[in-house]
């Protein structure tokens, strides 16, 4: 966060020594495959809430399928994004929230158990400590990859599970349930390098689904079941939510950028026929205009092919992308039951009558999702495509109110600090006698992992 260097603490009204906080800026960057966004809430210090001042944003060059595979392009491309932001808010931005796509990343479940002793007695911080490193302990990380987000799912005191946040409750026995979200350090590195380069300090990191979800999923959809599917350029994010909380986290790297590919290739048009002609069909074609003919010059060349022929090769991306590859990643989530179906979201999206198909492929509802914040975001940068940038925002206040909710370990990358959100619990984080926090064995892990690494 950001103290907005201009506005100094002021006198309140009718109070000459009571002080207005000053405001803060949150600022949360996310990097696509088609473009980078840069959003920039401001908080107010005395109440608290957040609005959103501005949206930048510029091309994605250097990155595909949610990996960086041009450093330069891609430093390039977040440092435009942050001018316009800059220029829009008209403050500087020197510290940002990254989300971004990944690739190979594992959404691993484990549980952990400890003794409150043999007299019941209330949880403190340190046992929920003791606990979330319990779980962690089961977890196996190769040495060339870490982990980027911690996730207690569930807790349960003397076998009575659902609880929320234990704290402060009663019993001789804690369990969790953790959900640990792990990369390959390289990918997260270059991210981190990446952002750097471009003049910012990296605040925190968070994986492209959960940014979406966080950014579109309404709380009765997440009580309830539904899976995120944010359908990028070059990524597909889901998340799969049941009884308010994230089951799995994946990243498919398959996205829109496939389905332009397919039409240039099969239709031998140029990619940016291709992308034009997709932007231009509808799913829902009645059948009649489906016979008419489109044509595209290329190199003096003339072509021809029916609507019927580009929506077939649109459908077919799809289908394969939602009947398999999406209803994978729901059925290894182990949620059986998602009532509130699917919630799409992502640049995507936008293909006229994509809810309907999907909904016959997968057998399952389907709702459009713009973002939860849409009115609070500049008209032409407030839809379905911003979505996970939105979700960073979310993100970063949700950290704060529940300490707990999501732990981001410390990735202690040369110059690259991640800040441990978790110690300003309002409750609390204390150390221990010997100054450590009892997490340190998490970070602990990850710092042996990554020195063996670089
Ligand atoms: N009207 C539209 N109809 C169909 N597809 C569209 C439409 N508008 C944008 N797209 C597609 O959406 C994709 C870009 O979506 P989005 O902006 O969400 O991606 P991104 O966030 O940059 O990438 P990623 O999340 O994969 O890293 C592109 O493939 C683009 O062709
Ligand atoms: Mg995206």
């Amino acid at each position: 966060m950001t103290r907005r260097p201009h506005l100094r603490k002021r006198a309140g009204k009718g109070a000459d020594d009571a002080v207005i906080a000053e405001p803060e800026l949150l600022v949360g960057l996310d990097i696509g495959a088609s473009k980078v966004v840069v959003v920039v809430a401001e908080r107010d210090g005395t109440s608290g809430e957040a609005q959103i001042i501005g949206i930048g944003q510029a091309l994605s060059r250097g990155i595909r399928k949610g990996l960086i595979v041009n450093l330069e392009q891609a430093v390039q491309s977040v440092r435009h994004a942050v001018e316009d932001a800059k220029n829009m808010v008209g403050l500087p931005i020197v510290e940002a929230t990254v989300s971004f796509g990944g690739s190979d990343v594992t959404s691993i479940r484990s549980r952990g158990m400890i003794s409150l002793g043999r007299v019941p007695r209330q949880t403190t911080i340190q046992d929920i400590e003791r606990v979330i490193e319990a779980a962690q302990t089961e977890v196996n990380v190769a040495s060339n990859q870490c982990i980027l987000h911690t996730i207690p799912v569930e807790y349960s005191i003397d076998g009575h599970s659902g609880i929320d946040d234990p704290l402060g409750m009663t019993g001789v026995r804690l369990e969790m349930e953790l959900q640990s979200i792990i990369l390959p350090t390289a990918v997260v590195q270059n991210v981190v390098t990446c952002v750097q380069r471009a003049g910012l300090r990296v605040q925190g990191m968070i994986i492209k689904p959960l940014a979406s979800a966080l950014g579109v999923l309404t709380n009765e959809e997440a009580l309830a079941g539904a899976s995120v599917v944010d359908v990028g350029g070059g990524t597909t994010g889901v998340a799969v939510y049941a009884e308010g909380k994230p089951k799995r986290l994946s990243v498919i790297p398959v996205g829109g950028d496939h389905i332009t590919n397919d039409l240039a290739c099969v239709l031998r048009i140029p990619i940016s026929k291709a992308e034009a002609v997709k932007r231009e069909v509808s799913l829902d074609e009645n059948p009649e205009s489906l016979v008419d003919e489109l044509e595209f010059e290329n190199r003096g060349k003339r072509f021809v092919c029916t609507v019927k022929e580009v929506v077939d090769v649109i459908a077919c991306r799809l289908e394969e992308l939602f009947g398999t590859l999406v209803s994978k990643e729901i059925a290894e989530s182990g949620v059986t039951m998602l009532p509130a179906g699917i919630v799409l979201t992502g640049g995507v999206a936008k293909t006229d009558g994509i809810d309907q198909f999907i909904s016959q492929v997968v057998d399952l509802p389907v709702r459009i999702a713009q973002p939860l914040d849409i009115h609070r975001m500049p008209p032409g940068r407030n839809g379905l495509e911003y979505a996970a940038a939105s979700g960073v925002i979310r993100y970063v206040l949700e950290k704060e109110r529940n300490a707990f909710r999501y732990l981001e370990p410390v990735l202690s990358v040369p110059g690259a600090p991640v800040s441990d959100d978790r110690t300003k619990r309002s409750s609390g984080v204390k150390k221990t006698p010997q100054g450590r926090t009892s997490f340190q064995g998490i970070i602990d892990s990850i710092k042996k992992a990554l020195k063996e690494l670089f």
